[in-house]
């Protein structure tokens, strides 16, 4: 599964490394309970502005896309909760 977290001014101001973090903490919780998760590799990558927030004047920040879906505004646990639904055998 590919994670990508925008780390741009605007997602890092509203919070986008807290969620990189938390991620980060996630992949401690898989490692310790191997058997609940898949063997779908996490991977997450931290990109720089995405764009999005410049195509719209709407409040879009924190981005972050989770394989081919985009989430907007996105929460730590929002962010870990569809991971989590994915992952969770
Ligand atoms: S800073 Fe994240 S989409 Fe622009």
């Amino acid at each position: 599964m590919k994670v990508k977290v925008c780390v741009g001014s605007n997602c890092t101001l509203m919070g986008s490394m807290n969620i990189l973090d938390q991620i980060d903490g996630l992949k401690d919780i898989i490692r310790e309970d191997p058997d609940s998760y898949n063997d779908e590799e996490l991977e997450v990558e931290a990109i720089k502005c995405m764009e999005f927030c410049k195509k719209t004047d709407k409040n879009v920040a924190p981005v972050v896309v989770v394989d081919d879906e985009t989430m907007y505004n996105a929460t730590g646990q929002a962010v870990m909760e569809k991971i989590i639904k994915k992952i969770r055998i």
